[in-house]
């Protein structure tokens, strides 16, 4: 039976994906650092190491009795605990699949329409403020010369109900938890902007397939749709019987979610194709309507 390290074991993604795995008879282990927490993983099957993710002898010694670590733990832009798992993980040939995100194709669009689709092989040319972003994901993919099995994920918009302990995501409940503050559906300036999205579960499949199939070194964007921010707020009003969705500023969304969820999370575009996962991986989404599931 193969050893999988998840962190993030609580949260929305590190929790769906423990399920997927333990579904296919993974033995699976999270590394929790609340341990009020562990009563429930360890009911469902998870067996818990207690600790922060920023303690690089627990991190050595955690890794050491894996075959394979998935790295969650608000894990997108933290270049400590990557290089822990980096320095613990060099010369293993184990795996190590890391979780990012997809902020970092967008620009400061303030809430207009970009039609470009990113794809893995196209050249990223960052904006600064997701800089450090890609620099953390090219250092993982790069660790494959460290006898490394590197993967990186890149999840756009989730949405659906989680399978572990946190069933919400990040982007639409705290967009349904501001709208009903404010009355009415929101988006901030034309609302025209889009980013590609996609359904818990089918993310959770394709860290499966990519721990089973991909190659070190690997890349992979996931979505299986898209929609644009004044969509979703229209959808919001609709569903929670609140006013009919309205424009904000960008200076409010900046001033509710801080500068990279203001700009980046609700204002900008997030767009990119997940056909290298199809094809390469044989992944099979099947939900394709964040409309059905706000
Ligand atoms: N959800 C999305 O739509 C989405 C899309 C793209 C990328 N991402 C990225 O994917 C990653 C996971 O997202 P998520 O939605 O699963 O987040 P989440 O539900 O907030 O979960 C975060 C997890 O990280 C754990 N954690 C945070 N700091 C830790 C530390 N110092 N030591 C140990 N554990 C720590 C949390 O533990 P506690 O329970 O103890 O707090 C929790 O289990 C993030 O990097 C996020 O940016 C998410």
């Amino acid at each position: 039976m193969k050893k999988v390290l998840i962190t993030g074991i609580t949260g929305y993604i590190g929790g769906t994906i423990a399920k997927k795995l333990l579904d296919k008879n993974y033995e699976v282990t999270g590394l929790v650092r609340n341990e009020a927490h562990v009563q429930e993983l360890e009911s469902l099957g998870i067996k818990t190491i207690i600790g922060n993710i920023h303690n690089e002898d627990l991190i050595k010694s955690a890794v050491s009795s894996v075959d394979a670590v998935i790295h969650n733990a608000d894990s997108a832009d933290d270049a400590y605990a990557v290089d822990s798992f980096i320095k613990a993980l060099e010369g293993s040939y184990k795996t190590f699949i890391f979780t990012s995100g997809s902020a970092i194709f967008g620009g400061k669009e303030n809430g207009k329409k970009s039609d470009f689709i990113f794809r893995e092989d196209f050249p990223l040319q960052p904006r600064l403020e997701m800089a450090s972003r890609v620099m953390i994901n090219n250092y993982v993919l790069q660790s494959v010369n460290k006898s490394i099995r590197s993967i990186v994920i890149v999840p756009t918009m989730v949405y659906g109900e989680g399978l572990g302990i946190k069933k919400d995501s990040i982007q639409v409940p705290a967009l349904i938890n501001f709208s009903q503050k404010k009355g009415h559906g929101v988006y901030f300036g034309d609302g025209e902007n889009i980013w590609s999205n996609l359904h818990i579960e089918d993310l959770a499949n394709l860290y499966v397939l990519a721990l089973e199939k991909a190659k070190g070194g690997s890349i992979y964007y996931a979505e299986n749709g898209s929609s644009s921010l004044k969509n979703i707020a229209e959808i919001i009003s609709k569903k929670y019987n609140l006013k009919s969705a309205q424009s904000l500023n960008i200076q409010e969304a900046v001033d509710n979610f801080g500068p990279a969820g203001g700009y980046f999370g609700f204002a900008s575009n997030s767009r990119c194709s997940a056909d290298k996962a199809r094809t390469e991986l044989d992944w099979k989404p099947i939900y394709n309507s964040i409309e059905n599931f706000i």
